[in-house]
């Protein structure tokens, strides 16, 4: 199980959540998540969009053909080893490999340097759901590793709640899309 299908699974569990698309570029293991969602969830309301987030046509393309307004978008994709997703991590040396592929995913937690996927698809939810939550502000772990409760991050470093600064991150991100 990855981190964006049981995000999925809860999400579901909102009676009033009535659309949820997945987002996936491979379409067998798409297929795959869907059918264990509905069996688990017992509702079907999951619908795969094809799409690579590397590739923006194809999120372009994607979204054109949306036809529910979205309230909400998570972004999951890319794995601990980066946007090479489950594949991250084959490119290391073998020791290495196996460390961060096999028994990081283990031993992380252990040292509380990561956390559970449960626990991380809880996060993303609690971010959508949860009022305490204000739209506006940057939320994340407040220590060095990216576990424990999150907080704002303005707290933490100056300049996360002053809006000239998102405005110009806003611009920044629209010049690559
Ligand atoms: N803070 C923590 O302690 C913690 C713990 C766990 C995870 N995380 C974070 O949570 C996220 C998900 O982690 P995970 O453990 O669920 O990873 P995962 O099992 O590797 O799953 C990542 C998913 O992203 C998809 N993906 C990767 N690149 C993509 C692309 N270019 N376009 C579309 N889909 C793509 C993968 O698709 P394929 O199946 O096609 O590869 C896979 O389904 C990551 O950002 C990870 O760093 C954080």
């Amino acid at each position: 199980m990855d981190q964006g299908r049981e995000s999925a699974r809860l999400l579901a569990a909102q009676d009033s959540i009535q659309k949820i698309y997945l987002a996936c570029r491979n379409e067998p293991k798409a297929k795959a998540a869907k059918a264990q969602l509905e069996a688990a969830t017992g509702r079907k309301i999951f619908e795969i969009v094809l799409l690579d987030i590397m590739k923006p046509e194809t999120v372009r393309a994607a979204v054109a053909k949306l036809a529910t307004p979205m309230d909400a978008v998570i972004l999951n994709a890319g794995g601990s080893g980066g946007t090479t997703g489950t594949a991250g991590f084959d490119d290391l040396p073998f020791i290495k490999r196996l460390f961060f592929k096999h028994l990081g995913g283990v031993l992380m937690p252990r040292l509380g340097m990561m956390h559970k996927i449960e626990t991380g698809a809880k996060r993303y939810i609690d971010g959508l759901l949860e009022p305490k939550f204000k739209s506006g502000c940057f939320y994340a772990s407040a220590g060095k590793f990216p576990t424990g409760p999150v907080v704002d991050q303005a707290s933490q470093t100056a300049g996360y709640s002053n809006p000239e600064f998102q405005d110009n991150a806003n611009m920044a991100v629209r010049q690559f899309i």
